[in-house]
């Protein structure tokens, strides 16, 4: 697959991604320097998945920025459909996020979207179910403020949502969702409704204090469709258009293709995964970008663009910048091997899976502190 053909779509993501095309076909704006030191002044440091360029571009952010230092907080608004295991891709924009909420102190509402997962996918209700719970347990996990997340869940919370939602569809046509999303005929009613239900997080905060509050989404970029249309929507019922903060795809154990997908088996690391398992997996998997014998990967070097271990490194796990660019240069000259590489990858997810699950463990118990109650 060429970069011609690559898709992105909230339900399907596949072939070599071309971000710059990417941001010129949805309309977004690649985050500059300029916009990265505005946000310094704000978090004192830049967190490493800004300044590498893992999320990377934005809508409004300026605006946004704009408005806190007026003294009007925003909010920050992600989510999750709960289908299978949490995965590393994931959990790496998840912690950023918490990273957000940290710097700048703010809410953060985190919806699950059963109801999506349900229409979107083979499984039953029931077994939604039970991912829904599985997956709030990583959500905790992470180490969001008890006292700043709630839990929004679209089946659970119906009675908050739904009202919102028929405000929201009321204003969409059928033929702008074909053109947002592609559907076609054959699509289900509950999936063409169900655009609604994802929109209304960003402007609930606003709802419920009967005034409008500036809301920051930092999401993949496949989720992005989804507000563009909440952001045509909203200003006619009066809400701001919400902000969002764009970030890239982990990619598959498999190669830089793509995106790392719960639902492919080999093409992921899920949170839950034992030490032993983590091993097998990066090194039997992940695409490496070395050459195929000693010799010749001692003379040429390795190429640490299409190595998914390199990249595991430097959208997650190794955070420090010096470090980085040693494995980086080392790994070119040749004098890193694949081997060695993949050793320090495994090592860095299982230091970092080690803590995440401990936290995991503890979770069970903290989920009803983060469900929201009105
Ligand atoms: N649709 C997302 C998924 O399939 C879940 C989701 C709901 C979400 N609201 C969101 C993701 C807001 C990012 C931002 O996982």
């Amino acid at each position: 697959m060429t970069k011609e053909d690559f898709k992105v779509t909230p339900w399907e993501v596949k072939g070599n991604i071309d971000y710059d095309r990417l941001i010129k076909e949805f309309g977004v704006t690649k985050i500059d320097s300029k916009l990265l030191k505005r946000i310094e002044k704000h978090t004192k440091e830049i967190h490493f998945m800004l300044s590498r360029g893992v999320f990377f571009a934005n809508r409004d952010l300026n605006w946004l920025l704009d408005e806190f230092e007026k003294g009007n907080k925003f909010f920050l608004y992600t989510g999750r459909g709960p289908s299978g295991k949490i995965q590393l891709g994931h959990l790496q924009t998840w912690y950023f996020v918490k990273w957000l909420q940290d710097k700048f102190g703010v809410e953060l509402y985190f919806q699950f979207t059963d109801d999506e997962k349900f229409l979107f996918k083979e499984s039953s209700y029931e077994e939604i179910q039970k991912w829904t719970h599985d997956n709030m347990l990583d959500v905790i996990a992470v180490g969001f403020d008890p006292k700043k997340t709630h839990f929004i869940v679209d089946t659970k919370h119906a009675g908050l949502l739904y009202p919102e939602a028929i405000k929201f569809a009321k204003k969409i046509n059928f033929s702008t969702l074909k053109g947002a999303f592609g559907f076609t005929n054959e699509n289900n009613i509950g999936q063409i409704f169900y655009t609604s239900m994802q929109a209304v997080p960003a402007i609930l905060p606003s709802v419920i204090a009967k005034k409008n509050i500036p809301c920051l989404i930092p999401l993949a970029i496949d989720q992005d469709p989804h507000f563009r249309v909440a952001r045509d929507v909203y200003p006619k019922l009066g809400f701001y258009k919400p902000s969002i903060l764009h970030g890239m795809f982990l990619p598959p154990l498999t190669g830089v293709d793509g995106k790392m997908s719960s639902s492919e088996i080999n093409s992921a690391i899920f949170s839950t995964d034992s030490p032993k398992e983590v091993e097998t997996k990066i090194k039997k998997y992940a695409f490496s970008g070395g050459r195929d014998t000693l010799e010749e990967h001692r003379k040429l070097g390795g190429n640490p663009d299409v190595d998914v271990s390199f990249q595991y490194l430097k959208f997650f796990f190794e955070e420090d910048d010096k470090k980085l660019k040693k494995i980086h240069d080392d790994y070119k000259s040749g004098k890193l091997l694949s081997g060695e590489l993949k050793q320090i990858t495994i090592e860095k997810i299982n230091a970092f899976l080690k803590e995440h699950q401990n936290r995991r463990e503890k979770a069970e118990k903290e989920i009803d502190k983060f469900m929201y109650k009105a």
